[in-house]
């Protein structure tokens, strides 16, 4: 089995497409199954019956690769290439039968992640993403528009699932809110991640955020000309994840970096 990344990308958008048809197939009357973290992180029978549907597919064509997903764990692999995998991310809109919720497939070679997939069936739009090589919605190209300064910004943001966490995301956007256009709080960092990279909305902040949560959709905003990273412009990680354009994501970094985000 060859490695390049458009390969892997083909693998993900394949996979991602059939993941995201059975996942839609199942979202009405779907109940919760079990919880995790806290009793607001929720698993359903469909988070699971998806990722072994995306776990089975991915190792019948690539045997030696390593998988990590939000419900299966970590599996190990002896490639070099690890797929990490959200079969639905949204869980909780998925619940409600809102049609903010996606399939992210990544696949990172050495820990760098080259390729993506993430589908949003209930808007008829698969992202895909190779790394160097731009992104695309639906097969067309896909450019973020240009920065807006802060006060015109619409930013999307998302909440954990501990109290503790989300009391301080509370007084986080208790500064944020009045400096911005808008807050959105959309339910899926898949959908905000790829939402900035569509122009749906100009900047997305989180903290708490796994890397199931912005391996894919966080390929798809940077090749699409977004800045995707973590404080102080690190790498994204489980202590914040910023995504804008540059400039603003220069003033998102500089107004959340003192408030502990
Ligand atoms: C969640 C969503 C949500 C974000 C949470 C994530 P899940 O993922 O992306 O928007 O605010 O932090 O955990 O649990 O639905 O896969």
């Amino acid at each position: 089995t060859t490695s390049d990344p458009e390969s892997l990308r083909d693998l993900a958008v394949r996979v991602a497409a059939e993941a995201g048809e059975l996942a839609a197939e199942g979202q009405a009357g779907v109940t919760v199954l079990d919880t995790k973290s806290s009793p607001t992180d929720i698993v359903t029978k469909m988070d699971r019956a998806t990722e072994d549907l995306i776990r089975s597919r991915l190792l019948a064509a690539r045997p030696d690769d390593a998988i990590l997903g939000e419900e299966g764990g970590d599996e190990s692999g002896t490639s070099g290439v690890r797929w990490v995998v959200d079969p639905i991310d949204g869980t909780v809109n998925y619940l409600y039968g809102q049609p903010d919720w996606g399939v992210s497939i990544a696949a990172e070679i050495d820990g760098t992640v080259v390729a993506a997939a993430v589908n949003v069936p209930r808007r008829g739009e698969m992202y895909e993403a190779v790394l160097g090589g731009g992104s695309r919605r639906n097969g067309e190209p896909l450019q973020a528009p240009p920065a807006v300064p802060l006060d015109r910004a619409l930013v999307a943001t998302g909440f954990g699932y501990f109290s503790e966490r989300r009391r301080q995301q509370a007084r986080v956007l208790l500064e944020v809110a009045p400096l911005v256009r808008d807050i959105r709080r959309g339910g899926s960092a898949a959908v905000d991640l790829t939402g900035v990279a569509a122009g749906r909305c100009d900047a997305f902040y989180e903290r708490g955020l796994h890397p199931w949560d912005w391996a894919a959709p966080g390929l798809v905003a940077t090749e699409a000309g977004v800045r995707v990273g973590g404080l102080h412009g690190g790498p994204p990680a489980n202590d914040l994840v910023i995504a804008a354009r540059p400039e603003l994501y220069d003033a998102l970094d500089a107004l959340l970096a003192p408030l502990g985000a």
